[in-house]
């Protein structure tokens, strides 16, 4: 089955270039300003051609919660996003912590076809933060990239002797940096409006403290750490400092954490309860800034869904999280003016080489490269109705908004999984 892409604007290594785009067999198999006839032609006018997004960081729920959202439900959530790959974390149930779990998690994601399912491994058993987890064996099993997120390694000794092992092994460790006695019982960002409201607040230090102690880890270690969801303007600072000394360190930012503040929580609505939290607009600022000086390498979802009954428990007790694949690039372009060709830096060449899979996605297209590929509208203005989202769960802060930036077409090896908006299984 051949593709055709035409009328595009197409990001290359040479820049922005008008080209149609042939696709058969997998690969880009043709350029140029008119090439022939295909089985499926596709209308990129006002479009631009990137190479598929990367997401680092997606909850696929599955195994364990799959009242909130499934394998299959969030790929499609994600090609329409203009994904064609999610890196799945791993606080499942069970959790990926052995090759059998993260064999379910690759096959599930194979089974629905329409991007690549990426398991990330736990650091350690159960993400009980006490004894490593089977490190060797996952690495064998294709595990590239270890995390225990939705809490950090609490132990420094423990995660020194992870990083060791990593760097044997040449894998990632990627950190949620959160010292958790500094957030118990934590709601929101720990500012002058929790305590007007009177709830526990989510200091900054607690990631701080983890990123500065990592570092430090890192330095005596070697190892390659990548820091999930930064949210505070000092985490910033101490990973520039940390770059500049050369360390093998990587970062990422959510769309949330560019886009929405620490006082929405006065509303005491819980669908702006994620974690870490929504701070303030300097912290905003301050990330922005890093993402733009390359101090943040990647954007990444962080994808949280949840079931309506759970995000709709007071503030206390619902759990933190919100939706975020579908609307990632239009929320990340409303507030910032990026080039397609940041785009596609932030959203997929630096994520894939983070994730081990450059060789597969995150490449500018090219002749003979693969057709992992989404087609966008840089320009186009869009609001975002609950019913029309493809997740499972519903908990999006952004629905009503206007939103600038919007994914036309997905084409996932070789196949179009996204046509006009539309998912096509
Ligand atoms: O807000 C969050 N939700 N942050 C995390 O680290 C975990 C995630 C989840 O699994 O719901």
């Amino acid at each position: 089955m051949s593709v055709a892409i035409r009328g595009a604007v197409v990001v290359t290594k040479r820049g922005e270039e008008r080209l149609d785009v042939k696709i058969a067999e997998g690969v880009i198999a043709e350029m140029g300003t008119s090439v022939g006839p295909a089985d499926i032609e596709l209308d990129g006018t006002k479009c631009h051609v990137l190479p598929g997004f990367v997401d680092l960081h997606a909850h696929l729920r599955e195994p364990g919660k799959e009242d909130s959202e499934t394998i299959e439900t969030g790929s499609r959530a994600g090609v329409l996003g203009g994904y064609t790959a999610l890196v799945a974390m791993p606080n499942t149930n069970p959790a990926q912590d052995s090759v059998p779990v993260i064999e379910f998690v690759r096959l599930q994601g194979q089974r629905a076809g329409l991007l690549e399912v990426v398991p990330s491994g736990c650091i350690t058993v159960g993400r009980a933060g006490t004894a490593l987890s089977p490190m060797a064996e996952l690495a064998r099993a294709g595990v590239q990239i270890f995390t225990d997120d939705g809490s950090g390694v609490q132990d420094p000794a423990l995660m020194r002797r992870a990083m060791e092992y990593s760097r044997e092994l040449g894998i990632t460790l990627a950190q949620h940096c959160e010292v958790s006695s500094l957030t118990v019982g934590a709601v929101m960002n720990e500012c002058s409006c929790s305590s007007d409201m009177g709830v526990p607040g989510w200091p900054a230090l607690a990631e701080e403290l983890m990123v500065h102690r990592d570092i430090e880890l890192a330095k005596i270690t070697g190892a390659r750490i990548h820091f999930l969801h930064l949210s505070t303007a000092g985490s910033v600072h101490l990973v520039r400092q940390a770059k500049a000394l050369g360390l093998p360190i990587t970062a990422e930012v959510t769309p949330h954490h560019l886009s929405l503040t620490e006082k929405l929580l006065r509303s005491f609505d819980s669908v702006y309860k994620v974690n870490p939290p929504l701070r303030s607009v300097a912290d905003i600022e301050a990330l922005k800034a890093g993402l733009l000086d390359g101090t943040i390498d990647a954007i990444a979802t962080d994808h949280a869904p949840h079931v309506r009954r759970d995000k709709e428990l007071p503030l206390d007790q619902a759990p933190p999280g919100m939706l975020g694949l579908e609307t990632a690039l239009g929320v990340v372009l409303s507030v910032l003016d990026l080039t397609p060709l940041q785009v596609a830096e932030m959203m997929s060449a630096r994520p894939a080489k983070i994730a081990g899979i450059a060789e597969r996605h995150g490449m500018l297209p090219e002749v003979g490269g693969p057709a992992n590929l989404c087609v966008v509208d840089m320009q186009k203005e869009w609001t975002v109705e609950p019913r029309s989202l493809a997740s499972k769960s519903t908990n999006t802060p952004y629905v009503g908004r206007a939103l600038r930036g919007k994914v036309r077409h997905t084409i996932f090896d070789g196949h179009v999984v996204v046509n006009d908006g539309k998912a096509m299984r």
